[in-house]
């Protein structure tokens, strides 16, 4: 296998008032062409720092240790300036962040947003990025999405502005999408309705997906393999059968069993 993302040894340090914060303290794991992998773990496991890292959106609080390594489609990631990556962003990797509400710019027609993606992007024809833009936002079920796309993020819902999100990210059909924790601000009919979106786009292109989830059912569901991070550090990587069948780490049993309602199936009545 080739991998389309290989994380190495990565280390993310965020420099606290009082102490350094050691978030991501050596992580390594590799995600294939078109594959869904599951980041769980506790609140502060450093799922959204490793996220960040890759995207090339860490704060400037944040720094990289020396000896991490991030590669993705043969190019070291950590050596991009970044023009090449802002190139990169949107167009290959794309994220789509947990608050779409926060995400979006306020004071632009969401179908303005979608459009700015094609057109950062090298395309030059704005009546043809529009089109674009108000083709995907009726693919991600925006409904009449072509009166919609003039809309303000404030004129709609919740869940319609996480389908804005997954539009402005799938737009340019990037090769890995990072979701983090992008329905958990919905409701739960919303929530399903979102990720099976996501699940279709992402196996008519082959997109690759890293999901960060809290969600158990969301991993038993939708994802091939799991990685298990707990105070900065993987503690477990496993298929999704394993993970559930026969978890090696015991942390990952303890996160399991705090979500028994989760894993198993409700009982009628
Ligand atoms: N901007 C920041 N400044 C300082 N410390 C931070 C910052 N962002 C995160 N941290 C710290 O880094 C660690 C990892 O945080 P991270 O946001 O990656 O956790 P997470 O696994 O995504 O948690 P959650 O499930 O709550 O989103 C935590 O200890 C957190 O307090
Ligand atoms: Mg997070």
């Amino acid at each position: 296998m080739t991998a389309l993302l290989e994380v190495e040894n990565l280390r993310v340090t965020y420099a606290g008032a009082q102490r350094d914060v050691a978030a991501v303290a050596g992580v390594s794991f590799a995600v294939a062409p078109g594959e869904v992998v599951a980041l769980v773990g506790e609140s502060g496991s450093g799922k959204t720092a490793t996220a960040l890292a890759i995207i090339g959106l860490l704060g400037e609080s944040a720094r990289i240790e020396p000896g991490s390594a991030i590669r993705f489609e043969g190019r070291d990631l950590l050596r991009l300036g970044e023009p090449e990556f802002r190139d990169l962003r949107g167009r290959r990797i794309a994220m789509v962040f947990q608050d779409a509400g926060a995400a979006l710019n306020p004071v632009m027609r969401v179908g303005e947003q979608v459009a700015e993606a094609a057109l950062v992007h090298g395309e030059r024809d704005k009546a043809r990025a529009r089109a674009m833009a108000v083709a995907m936002l009726d693919r991600v079920g925006l409904p009449d999405a072509a009166r919609q796309a003039r809309a303000y993020p404030h004129e709609l819902s919740g869940g319609m502005k996480q389908r804005v999100m997954l539009a402005i990210a799938l737009l340019l059909k990037p090769s890995l999408v990072i979701a983090d924790e992008p329905t958990s601000a919905l409701d739960v009919t919303v929530q399903r309705q979102v990720l099976s979106l996501l699940l279709e786009l992402q196996r008519e292109s082959g997109t690759a997906v890293l999901m960060i989830t809290h969600d158990l059912g969301v991993v038993a569901e939708t994802c091939s393999r799991a990685l298990v991070m707990r105070r900065g550090e993987l503690v477990e990587s496993a298929t999704v059968d394993d993970l559930f069948h026969a978890p090696r780490h015991a942390y990952t049993r303890e996160l399991l069993a705090a979500m028994p309602r989760l894993a198993r199936p409700v009982p009628p009545g």
